[in-house]
């Protein structure tokens, strides 16, 4: 059997019952927009990350869109963070008018490298936005030290990585807010797009609350600033709603998977990915490293084993980008971890025997052994 990269099936077949009951709810009582689907999911997803305001809007993109202009980010404000990621953490900052000043990353965890923050400072620096990659948290506690000492804000792009958490602190909690994304493939992933924005501080919140409907404020039809059209479908917030109930046990498995592969490769020329000490890693992307990646890409997919390269070009190579930085050479870590990235299956719904597969195949590749 051809082995998934994501089961999208699978997860629908793990919360049928409660989906198709749901959507038939929305639909006989025509109830689509910001219902008691978004109230509960914002309530479980609030409780669960220990903040005190989660707010869903329409896409991951939008949350970190409208957070940072809750946040009071203003044309020509710089935001640091990095260049090895989803375009939407840099794309967002650019649509505010505002400044991305990209730093290197750690070749091992993908996330920002915290010695490189404090040389990047400016009179214009506003806020620090660390990319919790891959389904880990970046270093938050020295990023949250650096960005107290210089009276910075911390956003955190936390599209891939609900419910990790360091030492016990969920991401929501690390900054002034964080950005969610439920786009369909996220380990919690919608019938289409969602996000959702966390945080600890009341105005922010109130903000959100308004920009997600144009800026609509105390009343209706009165507006308080300019905003956006950000509400979360009722059905998607149902679909989520139902797949949360599996989330912690899905993640467990990615876990186990993730172990496997983690002593699969403990000595091998695979470079295997590293978690950062006291995280829980949720594990949305298994990252290995190779020099002759493509060739490795290819040999997996001639067995039937699916891969993906998250992110092939760095966004200070897109040409939107390019005037953020000076060109090729800029982040030598970045570039050389685009060019070596290769992200291998590890969705929950992977059997021992499928990831015993994989395994045996990396290993054939370097020539070495493996049980299977
Ligand atoms: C790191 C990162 N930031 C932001 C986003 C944007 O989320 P969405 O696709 O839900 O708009 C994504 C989504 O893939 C992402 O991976």
């Amino acid at each position: 059997m051809a082995i998934p990269f994501v089961d999208l099936k699978a997860q629908y077949h793990d919360v049928k019952d409660l989906i198709d009951s749901s959507i038939q709810e929305i639909f006989e009582s025509g109830g689509y927009v910001l219902g008691k689907y978004n109230k509960s999911l914002e309530e479980t997803v609030a409780n669960k990350h220990g903040v005190e305001h989660a707010i869903a809007v329409n896409s991951g993109t939008d949350a970190l869109r409208i957070g940072m202009q809750a946040c009071d980010i203003q044309p020509g404000d710089e935001i640091i963070t990095t260049a090895f990621t989803f375009v939407a953490t840099v794309e967002t900052i650019v649509q505010l008018g505002a400044v991305p000043v990209m730093v290197d990353i750690n070749p091992d965890t993908f996330d920002i490298d915290i010695s490189k923050i404090e040389a990047a400072i400016t009179p214009r620096t506003k806020a620090i936005m660390p990319i919790h990659l891959f389904g880990q948290l970046a270093q938050v506690k020295e990023i949250k030290a650096i960005a107290e000492k210089h009276g910075l804000m911390v956003f955190e792009d936390s599209a891939q990585v609900i419910y990790a958490h360091h030492d016990g602190v969920y991401t929501g909690n690390w900054g002034k807010f964080a950005g969610i994304s439920y786009y369909v493939t996220k380990n919690l992933g919608a019938a289409g797009d969602g996000g959702m924005i966390l945080t600890n501080d009341d105005e922010v919140a109130r903000r959100c609350i308004s920009l997600r409907i144009h800026g609509m404020g105390r009343e209706r039809y009165y507006y308080d600033e300019v905003g956006y059209t950000s509400r979360m479908a009722e059905i998607q917030a149902a679909v989520l709603a139902a797949k949360i109930t599996k989330l912690d046990e899905w993640n467990v498995r990615r876990n186990e998977i993730a172990a496997q592969y983690n002593s699969a490769l403990a000595d091998s020329e695979i470079i295997a990915p590293a978690t950062h000490d006291g995280n829980y890693h949720v594990w949305h992307q298994y990252t290995i490293r190779h020099p002759r990646r493509d060739d490795l890409m290819k040999y997996l997919g001639e067995q039937g084993i699916p891969s993906a390269i998250f992110y092939p070009v760095p966004l200070h190579l897109h040409e939107p980008y390019a005037q953020f930085a000076n060109g090729e050479g800029s982040f030598p870590v970045t570039e050389q971890v685009s060019r070596e990235c290769l992200s291998i299956p590890v969705n929950q719904h992977l059997s021992d025997e499928q990831v015993a597969t994989i395994i045996h195949a990396l290993k054939s590749f370097v020539g070495e052994t493996s049980a299977v």
